[in-house]
């Protein structure tokens, strides 16, 4: 039966202690916890959850429980007449970390213990009530073989620690003096390296870091000890919230389900979120590591210290997180640059989720799997969402409210209405129409259209809001749309304006709040162009029946450097769409000339920040333009279409692009650092818009870039320039890579995403083939991702194959990895979710492949909740 959040019972009893004492073996783990159980009310029946437990003991207060006083089953303890009093439940089970393939729940990665239990993986561990709303105060004793484990980690501060004489082993002891649920539980036992430095905290607190990792792979784990100790600084700064407890420990496994874990005081991670020198890691893996180390601490205040309630509410604290994760790397970097990333992000991951069989609110109301709903929307819209109440509010409305929140709200397990309210307190505001973005899924189209009278000086702006039908959810209600806009007026500046009527409008901010509004500007001088949605103010799809002169007007004036780039990204789709429609019909499209001329302007605009001018020569991928036309879908037409663009603007703006190039060659050395980054982003991306021609030339300087450069981030970019042009240079140079990679697994997932990705007919069978290749585990989830996930999401034309080889091979796949690892399983197969889009021969085979998934017997509940929903 599904999870309602209308459903909603605070739990009959609290924990407000728990005691663990871990004895670890690779087979046969004993956990005995005892819980401090306090009744809320006059329930005398307790049920506690488990998954895949094994109950090895069960006393009350000291006393073995009768046979009859409880059932155990793998997923249910029932203790029947429980005292109306506190008391003491001992619970003791047994649990094989080496078999559990799901990674959920205590298991082994990198030949050590670690343990995931967000969101419902505690009760892998023992029986519990595994629910956000349980919080109690944590103490664990981990005892383990010295040998195997001289590093034993748990949350909170560490306290007593020795050996067992004559036994070989020894143990440690950790207590967490924060009440907190059960998913940020986590323990970490093993052989491993470390990092260490430390903290001083605004008020004086030295805090000891550590950082966690495979032997011989300390060195690459500096950055992100960097990055945290500017993550801490910054939560001080931002928000003034500081860190809490002795230690702050990070530990890098290989094997992860997911990014990274927040449990308190010890944060797990993928090791690609942690790892990163510059001959193993690229620029993007830098911001990568950076971001996630920002997002995982910053979940101390807004995860931990305030919690969720319940799971509908995780966009209470993941959504948050990402923004305040975001507004670091802005701080760190270069705003405009990051802000144009998040919404290409955005655009590829959570709109197609939106409008697809997928779709939700950011704050689900229905669920049968709740890590299914660890999404773009929960995640990515939820930010744009928090976003948006700053945009409302004002920076200083904004801080007011989450100064509220923290106050008011520290030890709590929240709600969305309780952080809302603290905004609507704090500033006044009303936060009614505005809250419809937690519960209306669905991206909301906005309709824009200007009139210009000369004679009044008036400037008419027309804006129409529509949300389009969802699952479950027929009929939408008008939304808080925040517009931030500028009239541009000829010289490039924003116009001044008299007055306005029609909308409020707060400094550059339009609230567009009904169905339709007309904005009537008065004391207009003369036409404006207008610059709608700057700073993407809102995550929703504009509309506006722009002149092709009005958009590159805006790619060379616009002073919001956000709506340059999205002007010529316009431009440039308007052109791909064309194209693709030109190519299923026969005829050829042409690139549109104000296109040439606008990238042309930003290619030349040495006054333009480089990582900016490399985001703007990145015109749309195959899936956006998929996206965009909506309907239909023949991907070899857009393959083509796109292709066809990108050998345009090559011949026409070759003899700059190669200069740029040139230019920018004299290079110091190496250094992540963004501006360094940024000169590295715009020379490979004119590299690969050279080589897409195909000149000997542009072949030759990649080759010779893959062959010479000194870091990863050159030697990749010239190798998946050769590898998107499916040139026969990159068979040699895919081989290279690999053998002098060989033995580091996470620079090979960037050649199996290479090789995944080569638009070529011959790619499926090379997938295939690289299944039974040395370098590939099924078992891991990063491989998984490198090799399938790459050619399915990033393989638009191989994946969507018109006779349906691609889907069954994905299909199948997931088949497979559903009987070990379910959750990573139900995650490819989201790879299907614009299968609707497609045109009646792809839309067949998707669905018999889709079919055939759903009858398979056995699925997990992740898999099925996704592929009935997918289908629905
Ligand atoms: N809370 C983690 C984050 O920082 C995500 C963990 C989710 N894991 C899972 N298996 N569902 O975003
Ligand atoms: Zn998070």
């Amino acid at each position: 039966a599904p999870f309602r959040l209308a459903d909603y019972a605070p739990p009959a009893f609290d924990i407000t202690h728990v005691d663990l004492d871990f004895r670890l073996d690779r087979t046969e783990t004993r956990v005995l916890a005892r819980l401090s159980i306090r009744p809320r009310g006059t329930a005398t029946v307790l049920e506690l959850v488990g998954d895949e437990l094994v109950l090895a003991g069960l006393s009350l207060d000291g006393a073995p429980l009768a046979a009859d006083a409880f059932t155990a089953t793998p997923s249910l303890l029932t203790v029947r007449a429980v005292p109306d009093r506190p008391f003491l439940l001992e619970i003791e089970t047994v649990i094989d970390p080496s078999a559990n393939t799901k990674l959920m729940g205590l298991y082994r990665s990198t030949g050590a213990y670690c343990t995931q239990c967000e969101a419902e993986g505690f009760r892998r561990i023992t029986y519990f009530l595994d629910r956000p709303d349980v919080l109690s105060v944590y103490t664990t004793r981990i005892e383990a073989l010295k040998s195997e484990a001289p590093l034993l980690l748990a949350n909170g501060n560490p306290g007593a620690h020795g050996d067992i004489p004559g036994s070989g082993r020894h143990f440690a002891v950790w207590h967490d003096p924060f009440p907190k649920p059960s998913y940020l539980f986590a323990l970490v036992a093993g052989d491993l390296g470390a990092v260490k430095d430390s903290f001083t905290t605004m008020s004086g607190r030295k805090v000891d870091l550590a950082i966690y990792c495979e032997h011989g792979k300390e060195a690459r784990c500096l950055y992100a000890m960097d990055a945290l100790k500017r993550s801490m600084r910054w939560d001080e700064t931002a928000f003034g919230r500081e860190y809490d407890l002795d230690v702050f420990n990070i530990v890098a496994v290989s094997d992860f389900n997911m990014g990274a874990m927040e449990n308190k005081g010890l944060n797990i991670f993928n090791d690609k979120y942690v790892l990163a020198d510059p001959n193993t890691a690229t620029d993007v893996d830098y911001a990568n590591v950076e971001g996630v180390i920002a997002h995982e601490y910053f979940h101390n205040w807004t995860g931990n210290r305030i919690t969720c309630r319940d799971w509908f509410q995780l966009c209470l604290k993941e959504g948050l997180t990402v923004f305040r994760d975001q507004e670091f790397s802005s701080d760190m970097r270069s705003r405009a640059v990051k802000r144009i990333a998040d919404v290409r992000t955005l655009q590829a991951r959570q709109f197609p989720e939106d409008g697809g069989p997928l779709a939700h609110p950011v704050r689900p109301e229905i669920y049968h799997e709740i890590s299914n709903f660890y999404t773009p929307t929960v995640y990515e819209k939820g930010a744009e969402v928090v976003r948006m109440l700053q945009t409302i509010l004002g920076e200083d409305g904004f801080r007011r409210g989450m100064d509220l929140y923290f106050n008011r709200h520290d030890g709590d397990a929240a709600t969305i209405e309780d952080f809302l309210a603290c905004f609507a307190e704090a500033t006044g505001e009303d936060l009614t129409q505005f809250s419809l973005w937690y519960s209306q899924a669905g991206t909301p189209q906005v309709a824009a259209r200007g009139e210009f009278d000369a004679r009044h000086r008036r400037y008419r702006l027309t804006l129409a809001q529509s949300i389009p039908a969802t699952p479950g959810q027929p009929v939408k209600r008008p939304m808080q749309i925040p517009v931030r806009f500028g009239l541009i007026g000829p010289n490039g500046e924003d116009l001044d304006f008299a007055s306005v009527s029609g909308a409020r409008v707060d400094g550059d901010v339009i609230h567009l709040t009904a169905a339709s509004q007309t904005v009537t500007f008065e004391g207009v001088s003369t036409r404006p162009v207008p610059s709608l949605l700057r700073g993407f103010s809102a995550p929703v799809r504009l509309a506006i029946d722009a002149s092709a002169e009005d958009l590159l007007f805006q790619v060379r004036a616009d002073r919001d450097p956000f709506n340059r780039w999205q002007a010529a990204q316009t431009l440039a789709m308007r052109s791909l769409v064309a194209g693709a429609s030109a190519t299923a019909e026969g005829r050829n499209g042409a690139a549109e000339p104000a296109l040439i001329d606008a990238l042309g302007a930003v290619l030349d605009d040495e006054k333009l920040e480089p990582a900016f001018r490399a985001q703007v020569l990145q015109i749309p991928s195959e899936a956006d333009i998929a996206r965009e036309i909506g309907e239909n879908v023949d991907p070899d037409a857009v393959a083509a279409s796109r292709k066809r663009l990108r050998l345009a603007i090559v011949s026409s703006l070759g003899p700059r692009l190669l200069a740029v190039h040139t230019a920018l060659g004299a290079e110091q050395s190496y250094s992540p650092d963004a501006g360094n980054a940024g000169v590295r982003a715009l020379r490979n991306a004119v590299l690969d818009l050279m080589v897409a021609s195909g000149s000997r030339a542009a072949v030759g300087a990649a080759v010779w870039q893959f062959e010479t450069a000194d870091n990863m981030t050159d030697r990749l970019a010239a190798l998946a320039a050769l590898c998107h042009a499916a040139l026969p240079e990159r068979l040699s140079a895919l081989h290279t890579f690999h053998e002098a990679y060989r033995s580091d697994p996470l620079v090979l997932d960037k050649w199996l995403t290479l090789e995944a990705s080569v638009p070529a007919p011959e790619t499926l069978d090379r997938v295939k083939a690289l299944l039974a290749h040395p370098s590939f585990a099924a078992s891991n989830p990063n491989r998984v991702r490198a090799l399938v996930g790459g050619f399915a999401s990033l393989n638009q034309a191989q994946f969507n194959r018109a006779d349906g080889a691609g889907y069954d091979f994905v299909a199948d796949f997931v088949l497979d990895l559903d009987r070990r690892n379910p959750q990573t399983a139900a995650r490819l197969l989201v790879a299907f979710r614009s299968w609707r889009s497609m045109e009646p021969v792809r839309r067949a085979a998707a669905e018999a492949a889709l079919r055939r998934i759903a009858s398979a017997p056995k699925l997990s509940p992740d898999t099925l909740d996704i592929v009935t929903r997918t289908l629905a």
